[in-house]
């Protein structure tokens, strides 16, 4: 809290120095409401590019552009107080160069009113990390199985067995000396998830990773089970919320088909209202 009583949200500096502290509770979100529900309960809330197949029904988050993480970063926005925002930058928005990284990152900053960026990449990305952090850009990076390179790895598949771990670890030491303040690591082996959280310096953030991870992170449509196109190992299903749903849309196609909805206590009668108090009544 500040002293005006305002909450604060949470900020990336504070989010790096709980390294190796209490886990790091993060989840995705895409709109308002369910924004104000992960705000009550979690650390970090991420506007991911997996809104794409989620929300949008796309094969996978290539296709995704900038201005539907923009969309739905202010959505979002208007759901949080405490928790720290990340919005998720889309394939081919960052890297051409560290240049386009900064434009692009600075846009979605500007005008969703996130803490902080999120870009899949080891190696590969340190130099735009750097770039945009010497800017004022917080960066969470994303290393092991990223899935905008889908098409490279050959589908969704485990990185980082046997010696190709020393790649993932390498990914993740880079992101860290380019000075991410966390990294997401996805769909690699426990030990390894293991190992790179003991080994770098800044909080890892696991998804199908290792529970020694230094935080944990969901799509929130499948650990509400909302979403069934695939269901990766790594997801626990923490409510059925798509089966609910679809129950509830029966029931409502049954009663409209039987003529016993709407009820009486849902239509308007012919009398006047004695007194009128709400333009509904
Ligand atoms: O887009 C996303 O939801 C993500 C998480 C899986 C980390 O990147």
């Amino acid at each position: 809290m500040s002293a005006t009583g305002k909450q604060i949200a949470l900020t990336p500096p504070q989010v790096a120095s709980s390294k190796g502290g209490n886990p790091l509770v993060c989840l995705t979100a895409y709109s308002t409401p369910m924004a104000r529900i992960a705000d009550r309960h979690c650390d970090i809330v991420l506007v991911g590019d997996s809104v794409g197949m989620v929300v949008h029904g796309l094969e996978s988050t290539l296709g995704v552009t900038l201005d539907m993480m923009i969309l739905h970063g202010q959505a979002v926005r208007r759901g949080l107080e405490r928790s720290l925002m990340v919005v998720d930058m889309p394939f081919g928005s960052y890297e051409e160069s560290p240049q386009q990284a900064f434009r692009n990152a600075s846009r979605v900053m500007r005008e969703t009113g996130c803490g902080a960026v999120k870009l899949e990449g080891g190696q590969s990305m340190a130099e735009t990390i750097r770039f945009l952090v010497a800017r004022g850009i917080p960066v969470m990076a994303h290393v092991g199985l990223t899935p905008q390179a889908v098409n490279a790895f050959g589908g969704y598949v485990v990185q980082g067995r046997g010696e190709d771990g020393k790649r993932v670890l390498l990914d993740a030491q880079a992101v860290a000396d380019a000075g991410a303040f966390s990294v997401v690591l996805e769909k690699v082996p426990d030990t390894l998830g293991r190992q790179i959280t003991e080994q770098v310096s800044i909080p890892t953030i696991g998804i199908g990773a290792s529970a020694a991870c230094d935080g944990q992170i969901l799509v929130v449509d499948d650990m509400l089970g909302m979403f069934d196109a695939f269901r990766p190992k790594f997801v626990k299903r923490y409510a059925e919320l798509g089966e609910m749903a679809d129950e509830a849309v029966a029931a409502y196609a049954r009663e409209v088909r039987n003529r016993s909805f709407p009820g009486q206590e849902h239509v308007f009668g012919d009398a006047m209202p004695k007194q009128v108090r709400e333009p509904s009544s």
